[in-house]
Protein backbone atom coordinates (compact mmCIF):
# COMPACT_ATOMS: atom_id res chain seq x y z
CA UNK A 1 0.00 0.00 0.00
CA UNK A 2 3.08 2.27 0.59
CA UNK A 3 4.39 5.00 -2.06
CA UNK A 4 8.05 2.91 -1.30
CA UNK A 5 6.83 -0.09 -2.52
CA UNK A 6 4.11 0.67 -5.42
CA UNK A 7 5.85 4.32 -6.36
CA UNK A 8 3.05 7.27 -6.66
CA UNK A 9 -0.09 5.60 -6.30
CA UNK A 10 1.00 4.22 -2.83
CA UNK A 11 0.41 6.16 0.33
CA UNK A 12 3.42 8.31 1.36
CA UNK A 13 5.28 8.12 4.80
CA UNK A 14 4.18 12.04 5.22
CA UNK A 15 0.69 11.24 4.76
CA UNK A 16 0.29 8.75 7.68
CA UNK A 17 2.46 11.03 9.49
CA UNK A 18 0.36 14.17 8.78
CA UNK A 19 -2.78 12.26 10.07
CA UNK A 20 -0.90 10.97 13.53
CA UNK A 21 -3.17 13.15 15.28
CA UNK A 22 -6.51 12.30 13.51
CA UNK A 23 -5.40 8.57 13.81
CA UNK A 24 -4.28 8.94 17.55
CA UNK A 25 -8.00 10.72 18.03
CA UNK A 26 -9.84 7.64 16.34
CA UNK A 27 -7.90 5.32 19.01
CA UNK A 28 -9.21 7.08 21.80
CA UNK A 29 -12.89 7.84 20.80
CA UNK A 30 -12.80 3.79 19.68
CA UNK A 31 -11.44 2.87 23.22
CA UNK A 32 -13.83 5.29 24.92
CA UNK A 33 -17.12 3.96 22.87
CA UNK A 34 -16.03 0.36 23.99
CA UNK A 35 -16.11 1.27 28.02
CA UNK A 36 -19.10 -0.72 29.50
CA UNK A 37 -19.34 -4.23 27.88
CA UNK A 38 -22.47 -5.27 26.47
CA UNK A 39 -23.77 -1.56 27.47
CA UNK A 40 -21.00 0.06 25.46
CA UNK A 41 -22.12 2.00 22.42
CA UNK A 42 -19.28 -0.03 20.57
CA UNK A 43 -20.29 -3.11 22.35
CA UNK A 44 -19.50 -4.95 19.05
CA UNK A 45 -15.68 -4.43 19.72
CA UNK A 46 -16.15 -6.09 22.95
CA UNK A 47 -18.08 -9.57 21.82
CA UNK A 48 -14.65 -11.94 21.92
CA UNK A 49 -14.63 -11.30 26.44
CA UNK A 50 -18.41 -10.00 26.89
CA UNK A 51 -19.84 -13.45 25.19
CA UNK A 52 -17.92 -15.76 27.51
CA UNK A 53 -20.29 -16.00 29.68
CA UNK A 54 -23.17 -16.52 27.23
CA UNK A 55 -21.37 -19.28 25.81
CA UNK A 56 -23.06 -22.31 28.34
CA UNK A 57 -26.65 -21.07 27.14
CA UNK A 58 -25.34 -20.83 23.62
CA UNK A 59 -24.19 -24.37 23.54
CA UNK A 60 -26.82 -26.30 25.33
CA UNK A 61 -29.26 -24.87 22.68
CA UNK A 62 -27.13 -26.19 20.29
CA UNK A 63 -27.73 -29.48 21.70
CA UNK A 64 -30.95 -29.48 21.80
CA UNK A 65 -30.84 -28.04 18.38
CA UNK A 66 -28.71 -31.20 17.33
CA UNK A 67 -31.52 -33.20 17.92
CA UNK A 68 -33.01 -32.15 14.14
CA UNK A 69 -31.57 -33.51 10.90
CA UNK A 70 -32.12 -30.13 9.11
CA UNK A 71 -31.90 -26.29 10.65
CA UNK A 72 -33.60 -23.66 8.65
CA UNK A 73 -31.83 -20.35 9.80
CA UNK A 74 -34.10 -17.32 8.58
CA UNK A 75 -32.13 -14.16 8.34
CA UNK A 76 -30.97 -11.73 6.07
CA UNK A 77 -27.68 -9.31 5.86
CA UNK A 78 -25.92 -9.23 9.53
CA UNK A 79 -28.45 -12.05 10.75
CA UNK A 80 -26.91 -14.53 8.37
CA UNK A 81 -23.70 -13.18 6.19
CA UNK A 82 -21.23 -13.53 8.93
CA UNK A 83 -23.05 -17.54 9.84
CA UNK A 84 -22.75 -18.21 6.15
CA UNK A 85 -19.36 -16.67 5.42
CA UNK A 86 -17.96 -19.39 8.59
CA UNK A 87 -19.85 -22.05 7.89
CA UNK A 88 -18.08 -22.34 4.41
CA UNK A 89 -14.99 -21.48 5.41
CA UNK A 90 -14.77 -24.27 8.28
CA UNK A 91 -17.64 -26.87 7.80
CA UNK A 92 -18.52 -26.96 3.85
CA UNK A 93 -21.79 -28.00 3.32
CA UNK A 94 -20.47 -31.13 1.10
CA UNK A 95 -18.33 -32.52 4.69
CA UNK A 96 -21.09 -32.24 7.04
CA UNK A 97 -22.30 -35.20 8.51
CA UNK A 98 -24.97 -37.30 6.47
CA UNK A 99 -26.97 -38.23 9.57
CA UNK A 100 -26.99 -34.09 9.94
CA UNK A 101 -27.79 -31.96 11.25
CA UNK A 102 -27.37 -30.07 8.41
CA UNK A 103 -27.91 -25.76 8.00
CA UNK A 104 -29.99 -24.24 5.37
CA UNK A 105 -30.03 -20.55 5.03
CA UNK A 106 -33.48 -18.85 4.07
CA UNK A 107 -32.05 -14.99 2.94
CA UNK A 108 -33.26 -13.54 -0.12
CA UNK A 109 -37.24 -14.18 -1.07
CA UNK A 110 -37.46 -16.65 -4.27
CA UNK A 111 -40.79 -18.47 -4.08
CA UNK A 112 -38.85 -21.20 -6.14
CA UNK A 113 -35.94 -21.63 -3.89
CA UNK A 114 -38.29 -21.96 -1.07
CA UNK A 115 -40.86 -24.40 -2.41
CA UNK A 116 -37.87 -26.51 -3.62
CA UNK A 117 -36.40 -26.15 0.28
CA UNK A 118 -40.01 -27.44 1.45
CA UNK A 119 -39.92 -30.33 -1.27
CA UNK A 120 -36.50 -31.49 0.41
CA UNK A 121 -37.55 -31.19 4.32
CA UNK A 122 -39.47 -33.39 6.43
CA UNK A 123 -41.31 -31.41 9.15
CA UNK A 124 -40.58 -34.03 11.41
CA UNK A 125 -37.24 -33.28 11.69
CA UNK A 126 -36.50 -29.74 11.02
CA UNK A 127 -35.88 -27.18 13.37
CA UNK A 128 -36.56 -23.13 12.63
CA UNK A 129 -33.67 -20.90 13.77
CA UNK A 130 -35.29 -17.42 13.33
CA UNK A 131 -32.33 -14.56 13.54
CA UNK A 132 -33.40 -11.11 13.38
CA UNK A 133 -32.37 -8.41 15.55
CA UNK A 134 -35.36 -6.01 14.81
CA UNK A 135 -37.46 -9.17 14.58
CA UNK A 136 -39.57 -7.18 11.67
CA UNK A 137 -37.39 -7.05 8.74
CA UNK A 138 -39.79 -8.51 5.96
CA UNK A 139 -38.03 -10.33 4.27
CA UNK A 140 -37.21 -12.67 7.63
CA UNK A 141 -41.12 -12.32 8.42
CA UNK A 142 -42.26 -13.42 5.45
CA UNK A 143 -40.47 -16.39 5.28
CA UNK A 144 -40.55 -17.79 8.56
CA UNK A 145 -44.45 -17.22 8.75
CA UNK A 146 -44.31 -19.77 5.57
CA UNK A 147 -42.30 -22.27 7.59
CA UNK A 148 -44.35 -22.19 10.52
CA UNK A 149 -47.53 -23.25 8.72
CA UNK A 150 -45.93 -25.80 7.08
CA UNK A 151 -44.19 -27.08 10.09
CA UNK A 152 -47.96 -26.66 12.16
CA UNK A 153 -49.23 -28.41 9.27
CA UNK A 154 -47.88 -31.31 9.85
CA UNK A 155 -47.50 -31.22 13.80
CA UNK A 156 -49.85 -29.47 15.20
CA UNK A 157 -49.05 -26.07 17.05
CA UNK A 158 -47.62 -27.59 20.02
CA UNK A 159 -45.24 -29.78 18.70
CA UNK A 160 -44.32 -27.13 15.82
CA UNK A 161 -43.46 -24.35 19.18
CA UNK A 162 -40.69 -27.28 20.24
CA UNK A 163 -39.48 -27.07 16.47
CA UNK A 164 -38.79 -22.89 16.65
CA UNK A 165 -35.77 -20.96 18.44
CA UNK A 166 -36.00 -17.27 17.99
CA UNK A 167 -33.11 -15.14 17.98
CA UNK A 168 -33.54 -11.38 18.46
CA UNK A 169 -33.35 -8.41 20.60
CA UNK A 170 -33.80 -9.17 24.20
CA UNK A 171 -37.17 -6.34 25.11
CA UNK A 172 -38.53 -5.50 21.59
CA UNK A 173 -39.86 -6.30 18.11
CA UNK A 174 -42.03 -8.89 16.42
CA UNK A 175 -40.54 -11.83 17.10
CA UNK A 176 -39.43 -11.20 21.22
CA UNK A 177 -43.55 -10.92 21.68
CA UNK A 178 -43.82 -14.13 20.25
CA UNK A 179 -41.27 -15.61 22.07
CA UNK A 180 -42.96 -14.34 25.23
CA UNK A 181 -46.37 -14.55 24.51
CA UNK A 182 -45.86 -18.48 23.21
CA UNK A 183 -42.98 -19.57 24.81
CA UNK A 184 -40.82 -20.57 22.08
CA UNK A 185 -37.12 -20.49 22.80
CA UNK A 186 -34.70 -17.65 22.53
CA UNK A 187 -31.36 -16.49 22.52
CA UNK A 188 -30.71 -12.24 22.81
CA UNK A 189 -28.66 -10.03 20.69
CA UNK A 190 -27.49 -7.73 22.83
CA UNK A 191 -29.26 -4.59 22.20
CA UNK A 192 -26.38 -2.33 21.18
CA UNK A 193 -24.89 -4.83 18.34
CA UNK A 194 -26.11 -4.21 15.58
CA UNK A 195 -26.86 -7.05 12.40
CA UNK A 196 -23.37 -7.00 10.61
CA UNK A 197 -21.42 -6.80 13.58
CA UNK A 198 -23.01 -9.43 15.27
CA UNK A 199 -21.86 -12.49 13.61
CA UNK A 200 -19.76 -13.28 17.59
CA UNK A 201 -23.20 -12.67 19.39
CA UNK A 202 -25.80 -15.67 19.55
CA UNK A 203 -26.61 -14.41 15.74
CA UNK A 204 -23.33 -16.98 14.92
CA UNK A 205 -22.26 -18.73 17.61
CA UNK A 206 -25.32 -20.90 17.77
CA UNK A 207 -25.75 -21.62 14.44
CA UNK A 208 -22.07 -22.34 14.11
CA UNK A 209 -22.22 -24.23 17.42
CA UNK A 210 -24.91 -26.43 16.07
CA UNK A 211 -22.41 -27.53 13.13
CA UNK A 212 -19.73 -28.53 15.17
CA UNK A 213 -17.54 -24.98 14.92
CA UNK A 214 -15.32 -24.39 17.89
CA UNK A 215 -16.53 -20.82 19.10
CA UNK A 216 -14.82 -21.07 22.49
CA UNK A 217 -11.73 -20.55 19.63
CA UNK A 218 -13.85 -17.58 17.48
CA UNK A 219 -14.60 -15.96 20.35
CA UNK A 220 -10.07 -16.74 21.56
CA UNK A 221 -9.64 -15.56 17.69
CA UNK A 222 -11.24 -12.69 18.24
CA UNK A 223 -9.38 -11.63 21.69
CA UNK A 224 -6.43 -12.22 20.19
CA UNK A 225 -6.75 -9.11 17.65
CA UNK A 226 -8.21 -7.38 20.32
CA UNK A 227 -4.93 -7.42 22.43
CA UNK A 228 -3.30 -6.81 19.55
CA UNK A 229 -5.05 -3.56 18.51
CA UNK A 230 -4.52 -1.56 21.75
CA UNK A 231 -1.90 1.07 20.41
CA UNK A 232 -2.74 4.46 19.40
CA UNK A 233 0.05 3.86 16.52
CA UNK A 234 -0.52 2.12 13.67
CA UNK A 235 3.30 0.19 14.50
CA UNK A 236 1.09 -1.22 17.31
CA UNK A 237 -1.91 -1.60 15.63
CA UNK A 238 -3.23 -3.54 12.85
CA UNK A 239 -6.58 -2.22 12.70
CA UNK A 240 -5.72 1.59 13.16
CA UNK A 241 -2.86 0.81 10.45
CA UNK A 242 -5.23 -0.90 7.83
CA UNK A 243 -8.20 1.96 8.56
CA UNK A 244 -5.44 4.62 7.83
CA UNK A 245 -4.64 2.85 4.82
CA UNK A 246 -8.00 2.21 3.27
CA UNK A 247 -8.75 5.89 4.24
CA UNK A 248 -5.75 7.82 2.83
CA UNK A 249 -5.76 6.08 -0.03
CA UNK A 250 -9.96 6.79 -0.91
CA UNK A 251 -9.26 10.41 0.39
CA UNK A 252 -5.58 11.73 -0.79
CA UNK A 253 -5.45 9.49 -3.79
CA UNK A 254 -8.70 8.85 -5.14
CA UNK A 255 -8.81 5.16 -4.99
CA UNK A 256 -12.29 4.69 -4.62
CA UNK A 257 -12.80 1.03 -5.15
CA UNK A 258 -11.39 -1.56 -2.69
CA UNK A 259 -11.41 -5.30 -4.24
CA UNK A 260 -10.60 -7.84 -2.11
CA UNK A 261 -9.23 -11.44 -3.70
CA UNK A 262 -8.69 -14.29 -1.18
CA UNK A 263 -6.86 -17.00 -3.07
CA UNK A 264 -8.89 -19.33 -1.00
CA UNK A 265 -11.99 -20.99 -2.00
CA UNK A 266 -13.73 -21.40 1.43
CA UNK A 267 -13.44 -17.12 2.04
CA UNK A 268 -15.95 -16.96 -0.99
CA UNK A 269 -18.40 -15.78 1.64
CA UNK A 270 -15.83 -14.26 4.04
CA UNK A 271 -15.75 -11.36 0.90
CA UNK A 272 -19.45 -11.09 1.18
CA UNK A 273 -19.71 -10.73 4.93
CA UNK A 274 -16.94 -8.22 4.58
CA UNK A 275 -18.77 -6.10 1.57
CA UNK A 276 -21.86 -5.92 3.43
CA UNK A 277 -19.89 -4.81 6.85
CA UNK A 278 -17.41 -1.90 4.70
CA UNK A 279 -20.06 -0.59 2.41
CA UNK A 280 -23.12 -0.34 4.99
CA UNK A 281 -20.98 0.98 7.54
CA UNK A 282 -18.93 3.28 5.77
CA UNK A 283 -21.29 4.08 2.65
CA UNK A 284 -22.11 7.56 4.19
CA UNK A 285 -23.27 10.81 2.50
CA UNK A 286 -23.99 13.27 6.12
CA UNK A 287 -26.94 15.42 4.79
CA UNK A 288 -26.62 17.72 8.38
CA UNK A 289 -23.26 18.58 6.73
CA UNK A 290 -23.63 19.99 3.75
CA UNK A 291 -20.61 20.51 1.31
CA UNK A 292 -18.96 17.65 3.05
CA UNK A 293 -18.16 14.68 0.64
CA UNK A 294 -20.04 11.33 0.53
CA UNK A 295 -17.44 8.65 2.21
CA UNK A 296 -16.62 4.96 1.70
CA UNK A 297 -15.24 2.67 -1.17
CA UNK A 298 -16.95 0.49 -2.87
CA UNK A 299 -15.99 -3.12 -2.19
CA UNK A 300 -15.70 -5.40 -5.02
CA UNK A 301 -15.70 -9.04 -4.31
CA UNK A 302 -12.97 -11.11 -6.29
CA UNK A 303 -11.55 -14.81 -5.99
CA UNK A 304 -7.81 -15.53 -7.33
CA UNK A 305 -7.64 -17.77 -9.24
CA UNK A 306 -10.77 -17.52 -11.03
CA UNK A 307 -10.69 -13.79 -11.75
CA UNK A 308 -7.20 -13.54 -13.30
CA UNK A 309 -9.59 -14.79 -16.49
CA UNK A 310 -12.10 -12.28 -15.63
CA UNK A 311 -11.25 -9.26 -14.21
CA UNK A 312 -7.84 -9.06 -14.16
CA UNK A 313 -7.26 -7.30 -17.30
CA UNK A 314 -9.07 -4.54 -16.19
CA UNK A 315 -7.89 -4.06 -13.00
CA UNK A 316 -4.35 -3.91 -14.79
CA UNK A 317 -5.29 -1.29 -17.48
CA UNK A 318 -8.21 0.47 -16.65
CA UNK A 319 -8.31 3.46 -14.24
CA UNK A 320 -6.18 3.54 -11.48
CA UNK A 321 -8.80 4.17 -8.88
CA UNK A 322 -8.63 0.88 -7.33
CA UNK A 323 -6.99 -0.76 -4.16
CA UNK A 324 -6.63 -4.76 -3.24
CA UNK A 325 -6.55 -6.80 -0.37
CA UNK A 326 -5.39 -10.90 -0.79
CA UNK A 327 -5.33 -12.83 1.70
CA UNK A 328 -3.16 -15.99 1.15
CA UNK A 329 -3.30 -19.37 3.19
CA UNK A 330 0.06 -20.43 4.30
CA UNK A 331 -0.95 -23.64 5.56
CA UNK A 332 -3.30 -26.33 3.83
CA UNK A 333 -4.81 -28.98 5.32
CA UNK A 334 -5.22 -30.76 2.14
CA UNK A 335 -2.65 -31.26 -1.10
CA UNK A 336 -2.40 -32.79 -4.34
CA UNK A 337 0.75 -33.83 -6.26
CA UNK A 338 0.12 -33.50 -9.85
CA UNK A 339 0.69 -37.04 -11.80
CA UNK A 340 2.41 -36.45 -14.98
CA UNK A 341 3.76 -39.03 -17.57
CA UNK A 342 6.85 -38.84 -19.73
CA UNK A 343 5.26 -37.01 -22.13
CA UNK A 344 3.39 -34.73 -20.06
CA UNK A 345 6.55 -33.86 -18.52
CA UNK A 346 8.12 -32.74 -21.54
CA UNK A 347 5.28 -30.49 -22.34
CA UNK A 348 5.04 -28.96 -18.88
CA UNK A 349 8.48 -29.37 -17.27
CA UNK A 350 8.01 -26.98 -14.88
CA UNK A 351 5.27 -28.76 -12.99
CA UNK A 352 7.76 -31.28 -12.07
CA UNK A 353 6.92 -32.35 -8.76
CA UNK A 354 4.48 -29.71 -7.75
CA UNK A 355 0.84 -29.63 -6.47
CA UNK A 356 -2.02 -27.71 -6.50
CA UNK A 357 -0.64 -25.87 -3.85
CA UNK A 358 2.51 -24.62 -5.36
CA UNK A 359 0.66 -24.07 -8.37
CA UNK A 360 -2.26 -21.49 -6.60
CA UNK A 361 0.84 -20.44 -4.58
CA UNK A 362 2.36 -19.13 -7.62
CA UNK A 363 -0.88 -17.75 -9.05
CA UNK A 364 -1.04 -15.55 -6.22
CA UNK A 365 2.04 -14.53 -6.14
CA UNK A 366 2.45 -14.07 -9.91
CA UNK A 367 -0.99 -11.95 -9.44
CA UNK A 368 0.35 -9.51 -6.64
CA UNK A 369 3.36 -8.98 -8.68
CA UNK A 370 1.72 -7.68 -12.10
CA UNK A 371 -0.63 -5.54 -9.71
CA UNK A 372 2.23 -4.51 -7.53
CA UNK A 373 4.03 -3.46 -11.26
CA UNK A 374 1.09 -1.72 -12.30
CA UNK A 375 1.45 0.53 -9.79
CA UNK A 376 -1.89 -0.06 -7.75
CA UNK A 377 -1.85 -0.17 -3.68
CA UNK A 378 -2.25 -3.46 -2.57
CA UNK A 379 -2.17 -5.64 0.93
CA UNK A 380 -1.85 -9.06 1.68
CA UNK A 381 -3.10 -10.69 4.55
CA UNK A 382 -1.33 -13.94 5.50
CA UNK A 383 -3.49 -16.65 7.39
CA UNK A 384 -1.56 -19.41 8.54
CA UNK A 385 -4.60 -21.56 8.46
CA UNK A 386 -7.83 -22.01 7.85
CA UNK A 387 -9.45 -22.50 11.66
CA UNK A 388 -11.76 -20.95 14.19
CA UNK A 389 -9.40 -19.25 15.80
CA UNK A 390 -7.86 -17.40 12.24
CA UNK A 391 -11.58 -16.79 11.63
CA UNK A 392 -12.15 -14.94 14.95
CA UNK A 393 -8.81 -13.16 14.17
CA UNK A 394 -9.78 -12.11 10.87
CA UNK A 395 -13.62 -10.71 11.85
CA UNK A 396 -12.67 -9.16 14.97
CA UNK A 397 -9.72 -7.44 12.73
CA UNK A 398 -12.44 -6.13 9.88
CA UNK A 399 -14.77 -4.92 12.46
CA UNK A 400 -12.18 -3.18 13.99
CA UNK A 401 -10.52 -1.32 11.07
CA UNK A 402 -14.79 -0.28 9.85
CA UNK A 403 -14.73 1.53 12.97
CA UNK A 404 -11.47 3.02 12.79
CA UNK A 405 -12.17 4.09 8.89
CA UNK A 406 -15.29 5.35 10.10
CA UNK A 407 -14.18 7.28 12.92
CA UNK A 408 -11.54 8.96 10.35
CA UNK A 409 -14.07 9.84 7.56
CA UNK A 410 -16.16 11.34 10.53
CA UNK A 411 -19.47 9.26 10.25
CA UNK A 412 -21.16 6.78 12.34
CA UNK A 413 -20.03 3.05 11.15
CA UNK A 414 -22.71 1.98 12.93
CA UNK A 415 -25.92 2.85 11.65
CA UNK A 416 -27.64 2.33 8.08
CA UNK A 417 -29.96 5.16 8.24
CA UNK A 418 -30.78 5.12 3.65
CA UNK A 419 -31.26 1.00 4.70
CA UNK A 420 -34.22 1.61 6.81
CA UNK A 421 -35.56 4.04 4.60
CA UNK A 422 -36.16 1.72 1.91
CA UNK A 423 -37.49 -0.80 4.58
CA UNK A 424 -39.92 1.28 5.42
CA UNK A 425 -40.79 2.41 1.71
CA UNK A 426 -41.27 -1.58 1.10
CA UNK A 427 -43.86 -1.24 3.87
CA UNK A 428 -46.05 1.38 2.28
CA UNK A 429 -45.73 0.13 -1.45
CA UNK A 430 -47.30 -3.39 0.35
CA UNK A 431 -49.71 -0.84 1.92
CA UNK A 432 -50.72 0.96 -1.65
CA UNK A 433 -51.16 -2.65 -2.58
CA UNK A 434 -53.58 -3.46 -0.60
CA UNK A 435 -55.15 -0.43 -1.29
CA UNK A 436 -54.89 -0.35 -4.94
CA UNK A 437 -56.33 -4.17 -4.73
O1 LIG B 1 -26.34 -4.64 9.54
C1 LIG B 1 -27.52 -4.46 9.61
O2 LIG B 1 -28.05 -3.82 10.54
C2 LIG B 1 -28.47 -5.05 8.57
O3 LIG B 1 -27.82 -5.63 7.53
C3 LIG B 1 -29.37 -6.09 9.23
O4 LIG B 1 -28.57 -7.15 9.70
C4 LIG B 1 -30.41 -6.62 8.25
O5 LIG B 1 -31.14 -5.56 7.72
C5 LIG B 1 -31.35 -7.58 8.96
O6 LIG B 1 -31.92 -6.96 10.07
P1 LIG B 1 -32.58 -7.79 11.24
O7 LIG B 1 -31.51 -8.56 11.91
O8 LIG B 1 -33.16 -6.74 12.13
O9 LIG B 1 -33.62 -8.66 10.62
Amino acid sequence: MRQEVVGAQGVAAQDLARIADELASAHRTLSSKSEGGLEAEYACLNLAHAMQGSLEAIQQAAGELRHFRDIVLIGIGGSSLGTKAIRHALKPEHDLPAGGPRLYFVENIDPYHMDHLLSQLDPTSTALLCVSKSGGTIETVVQYLILRKWLKKALGAEKARRHQWLITDPDQGWLRQLSREQGIASLPVPPQVGGRYSVLTAVGLLPLAVVGVDIAELLRGAADTVARCRGEQIEKNPALEMAALYYLLDVSYNKRISVMMPYVNRLRLFVDWYCQLWAESLGKWDTKRPGVPATGTLPVRAMGAVDQHSQLQMYLESRHDKMFTFIELAHWDYDLEIPLDASERAFFPYLEGKSLVDVIHAEFVATRQVITDTGHPNMTLHLPTLSAYTLGQLIELYQRTTVYTGLLYGINPLDQPSVEKGKKLAIQHLKDMTTCG
